[in-house]
């Protein structure tokens, strides 16, 4: 196997609209952001990013950039793993061949930086209600990203739902051009989905958290096998088998609008916050009558 590797590390604004002003017309590019320390969730998408732009028709352009602006001031930006170098290695094995990752969060936010993009109606609920002003921090460094490097083609995790119908929201009002393309969650063996921070768990609570998949296959049953449409039949005992987490929320929503229902009547979203000693986790599944 020849050893992949990244062929042009951009650590500037500048850098990467230099690059991509570079790119002949009719060059794709396909865009993964990511605030790096890369599972196999993100490779998933790096992997669709390169399928949709196969090796001599573009690039597949990785991101990494912890965005400061997305966390609130008692939340993990400073505990946040990273691991570039790894990450980068990952990347390129992945298919990716540009990566972009600002060494200084000036550069995405300079100080004299003013221009805030927010979509509230769909940011009011879930994750939004119990960190107030975090889709307004994911909306705003999407969009300066998005104008970088002028993807032809976006991929983003569905573990993220309710970001990703944010960003789709977004992305249309905007006119950004390209596409929004989402991908399903990857688990660990252990029925847990992937995510950067499963890494500041604690090994008891790592165990702990297998309460989540095992929750949302029970929801699953209930609506599959035994037919049940009710949100509070769905979602009953949730706390009891979400133990010994601390459940921020459990939801049950329309899966285009986001908006809690009672009953599932057409795809609806069940979705969950969980904090754990090390990291609060989040976890969904549709259910589609
Ligand atoms: O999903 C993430 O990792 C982040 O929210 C994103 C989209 C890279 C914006 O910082």
């Amino acid at each position: 196997m020849t050893e992949a590797a990244i062929q042009q590390l951009l650590r500037t604004a500048g850098e990467a609209r230099r690059w991509r002003d570079s790119l002949a017309p009719g060059v794709r590019v396909g865009f993964v952001p990511t605030m790096g320390y890369l599972h196999e969730g993100h490779i998933s998408l790096i992997r669709e990013a390169r399928r949709r732009v196969p090796k001599g028709t573009g690039h597949v352009v990785l991101s990494i950039f912890v965005n400061p602006t997305q966390f609130g001031p008692n939340e993990d930006l400073d505990r946040y793993p990273r691991d570039e170098l790894g990450d980068l290695e990952k990347a390129a094995q992945a298919g990716a061949d540009i990566a972009f990752c600002p060494l200084d969060p000036d550069e995405m936010f300079s100080k004299a930086s003013a221009t805030w993009v927010e979509v509230p109606t769909l940011a009011a609920g879930l994750c939004g209600a119990s960190r107030p002003g975090h889709f307004r921090g994911v909306c705003t460094v999407v969009t300066k990203l998005w104008g970088l490097v002028r993807p032809d083609v976006g991929v983003f995790g569905q573990k993220d739902f309710q970001q990703l119908a944010i960003l789709r929201r977004l992305h249309a009002d905007l006119f950004l051009g390209g596409e929004i393309v989402g991908m399903p969650i990857v688990r660990e063996p252990d029925g847990v989905a992937m995510s950067s921070r499963n890494a500041n768990l604690d090994p008891q609570s790592r165990l702990d958290a297998r309460a989540i998949p095992r929750f949302m296959a029970e929801v699953r049953r209930r609506f599959f096998e035994q037919k049940l449409r009710a949100r509070d039949e769905l979602l009953a005992e949730a706390a009891a088998r979400l133990a010994p987490g601390v459940i921020d929320y459990v939801q049950l929503v329309d899966a285009e609008n986001l908006q809690p229902i009672e009953r599932v009547e057409r795809p609806a979203l069940v979705a969950v916050a969980v904090q754990f000693p090390g990291a609060r986790l989040i976890d969904n599944t549709v259910l589609t009558p």
